[in-house]
């Protein structure tokens, strides 16, 4: 047992430093991890010279977000050299995707936590404080006993309703790292989202990697559709209900009446298609044909004409030819999404894709990529314009990022909206008459 680093480590108010890197399921996790430390008596510090814990958390789910962890962990080495007692950890998808590898890439680290163990972040660092390298990486059933009370925004916060994910997307890591599908009950969600609500809650996304499959694994005929009903009609305090993401394969005729019937459920779908070619889709393993997401998409505007329907692109996946990259972006105009997220291909060691040799260039997936963003903020454009004129309930989030003299909020179709500041109206809705607009926010004049 190290002795010397015991002591060295304060034992009151621990001083904890904590980034996040990713999607939103490893950004709510890691407000979790921040509950629990803070319930266990740590402070949060701003920069890592303040801190005796430092932690990243981060996702897998492309690499450039692993590289800049490690990046961060290089330039740690000094600060760990002249504090030994400082404790380095890294959590989320990266640590269960790399396990015993961090430690061999960054000696310096002390705990790798993975997707099932960040719940115990209070034992383990006790762990460490013990002079042991800890890692966490063991699959065990999720607690969900969430200190509710932390969170960015005082009115939205996100709830986990399931993990996992079943489908194996050729390309993805997500399978790997956060295991099978595994749904929450509904009375656990209803619960959770009525205690957010009592500490002041308005807005809630249910966050599921893929959303749509919601409920499938209890095999009681629980689903997404009336998931959201319950939580619709049983938690009036809620102003606004989103949920992602969505896979195309579970576009009900039940879940898009559930939207259309019910007020307060947003008008926002995350659809990624990933590709407009027909054997590209194939090669991903995506599970359905060009035409079956045209008709997924069809059936859900059949009734919910106005929902906006934002998609995720990857370009450059292994063979992707000029013809199947015109192939995506001839389904990008034909279909009018609200949003495009574009990924350039980077092969995830263990997934199957990464078997592949990835061969198209890096400029060309730049090329395309910027090729997808045009478009899209072309059509983004047109969409919004043609709001101009229109009086539209925006839920208040806070300042505007680009100017302090503005606020902004969200229209149920998660479009951005800004307007002269009113902080006193953070977190309900207000109608703005929307005068001007870029391709990325509607400007306009609270009435
Ligand atoms: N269903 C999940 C998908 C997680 S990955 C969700 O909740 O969003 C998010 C997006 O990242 C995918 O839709 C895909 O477009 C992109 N992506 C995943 N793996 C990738 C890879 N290896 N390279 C580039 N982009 C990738
Ligand atoms: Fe990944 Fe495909 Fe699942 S993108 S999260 S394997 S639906």
């Amino acid at each position: 047992m190290d002795i010397a680093r015991i002591e060295a480590i304060p034992s009151v108010k621990p001083r904890v430093f904590l980034e996040d890197m990713g999607c939103q399921m490893n950004r709510l996790d890691s407000e979790i991890v921040l509950g629990k430390l803070h319930q266990a008596g740590f402070q949060r510090v701003e920069t890592t010279d303040d801190a005796d814990v430092v932690l990243y958390y981060t996702c897998s789910v492309r690499e450039h977000a692993e590289d800049k962890v490690f990046g961060r962990l290089g330039s740690l080495k000094r600060l760990k050299a002249l504090r030994p007692e400082l404790v380095i950890g890294v959590m989320g998808c990266m640590a269960q995707n790399h396990k015993e590898r961090i430690f061999e890439r960054a000696p310096h680290v002390d705990l790798v936590c993975g997707t099932s163990r960040f719940e115990d972040v209070v034992d383990l660092l006790e762990e460490v404080r013990h002079g042991e390298r800890v890692l966490a990486v063991d699959r065990r059933e999720l607690k969900f006993d969430r200190d509710i009370s932390v969170r960015p925004r005082r009115f939205q916060a996100f709830i986990t309703a399931m993990r996992g994910c079943n489908k194996y997307c050729t390309f993805c890591i997500v399978p790997y790292t956060q295991g099978r599908e595994r749904s929450r009950p509904v009375s656990e969600l209803l619960d959770e989202a009525r205690r957010l609500v009592d500490d002041g809650v308005v807005e809630i996304t249910l966050l599921g990697q893929r959303i749509d499959t919601y409920g499938q694994d209890q095999r009681d005929g629980t689903n997404l559709a009336l998931l959201l009903h319950r939580i619709h009609e049983e938690v009036p305090g809620l102003l606004r209900i989103n949920f992602i993401t969505s896979h195309p394969n579970f576009m009900t005729d039940e879940l898009a009446a559930t939207i259309a019937d019910h007020d307060r459920i947003s008008r926002y779908l995350h659809l990624p298609v990933q590709s407009g070619s027909e054997r590209t889709l194939k090669a991903m393993n995506r599970g359905y044909s060009v035409d079956e997401y045209r008709a997924a998409v069809a059936r859900m505007r059949a009734r919910v004409p106005d929902l906006a329907i934002a998609t995720d692109w990857i370009v450059g996946f292994p063979g992707e030819t000029e013809d199947d990259f015109a192939a995506s972006v001839a389904l990008q105009r034909e279909l009018g999404f609200h949003g495009s997220f574009v990924f350039k291909y980077s092969p995830r060691a263990g997934t199957r894709a990464a078997e592949l040799e990835d061969d198209v260039p890096r400029a060309t997936k730049e090329a395309r990529n910027q090729v997808l963003l045009a478009e899209q903020s072309a059509m983004s454009l047109a969409q919004h314009t043609a709001r101009i004129g229109l009086d539209l309930e925006v839920l208040v989030e806070g300042p505007s990022k680009r100017n302090a003299e503005r606020s902004m909020g969200r229209t149920r179709w998660n479009e951005i909206v800004c307007f002269p500041a009113r902080e006193e109206a953070v977190g309900r809705m207000l109608r703005i008459r929307i005068e001007r607009t870029t391709a990325l926010t509607l400007h306009g004049q609270p009435i």
